[in-house]
């Protein structure tokens, strides 16, 4: 596969849509460090030197697969992480990379449609790995953590990086129960009382995955609302 490295982009999204114009075939994007980084509904995302930032692009995935991408991504990221550390790595829905209660990656999927084809699909990775506890943003010290203050020594980026780029490709083959199975030994949502936040509405109750990668919420009143990862703003954990 096609690499593309660069010491400084705005973000490797970006840099791999207007790649996509004149590479073939699937490829990849790694920065150093990113200005532009953002995550899902356009958030900004802080991606200093020492940290994972790539963007791996897929040609011609089936409509079908197109909803379990950020599944598959996630799982292929959580596991790795995995092989690095003790603590459990949790996924919580749709893209985030938890350990402990603390982020330390996450997952954007951007797909390009055509014909009933995903023609492009965008999956951001991007993972905090040799970031100090002191390079972290202080507004960001609460809610964010990297492998290495989780284990106190420096990792090889490019090692982690291939190791998830070849494990989303071979849990593309695998069937979605497989997938989901695979989400539910991580999933940090199971069990939890949550708060989801979508555009104009907000709704609490206990959720469930379902085999297409969306979520169920049923709410207090027994009311169950299917929901897709593009309409999520904000998902929170509630004390039950
Ligand atoms: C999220 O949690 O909202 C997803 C964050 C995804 C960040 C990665 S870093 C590499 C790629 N380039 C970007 O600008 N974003 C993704």
């Amino acid at each position: 596969m096609k690499e593309i490295r660069v010491d400084v982009t705005d973000s490797t999204q970006t840099l791999a849509k207007r790649l996509s114009h004149i590479i073939e075939g699937d490829f990849i994007v790694i920065a150093k460090t990113q200005y532009k980084g953002y995550g899902r509904y356009g958030r900004k995302w802080f991606s200093p030197e020492g940290g994972l930032w790539a963007t791996l692009t897929i040609r011609n995935i089936s409509i079908e697969k197109l909803t379990m991408m950020p599944m598959i991504a996630g799982i292929a990221a959580a596991e790795t992480l995995q092989k690095y550390i003790n603590i459990h790595v949790k996924l919580k829905w749709p893209n985030d990379l938890i350990i402990g209660d603390k982020k330390i990656g996450g997952i954007l999927c951007e797909a390009e449609i055509e014909e009933e084809k995903v023609k492009n699909m965008f999956i951001g990775i991007g993972v905090n790995i040799n970031i100090s506890e002191r390079e972290l943003l202080k507004e960001l010290k609460d809610k964010a953590t990297s492998l290495m203050i989780e284990t106190n020594k420096t990792h090889n980026i490019n090692e982690i990086l291939f190791e998830i780029v070849n494990k989303i490709y071979s849990l593309m083959n695998e069937k979605s129960e497989k997938i989901i199975e695979k989400w539910k030994a991580h999933d940090y949502l199971a069990g939890r009382k949550v708060k989801i936040s979508l555009e104009g509405q907000t709704l609490i109750g206990r959720t469930k995955i379902n085999s297409d990668g969306s979520l169920t919420i049923i709410t207090e009143s027994g009311e169950e609302y299917r929901l897709y990862s593009n309409r999520i703003e904000r998902v929170d954990i509630l004390n039950s």
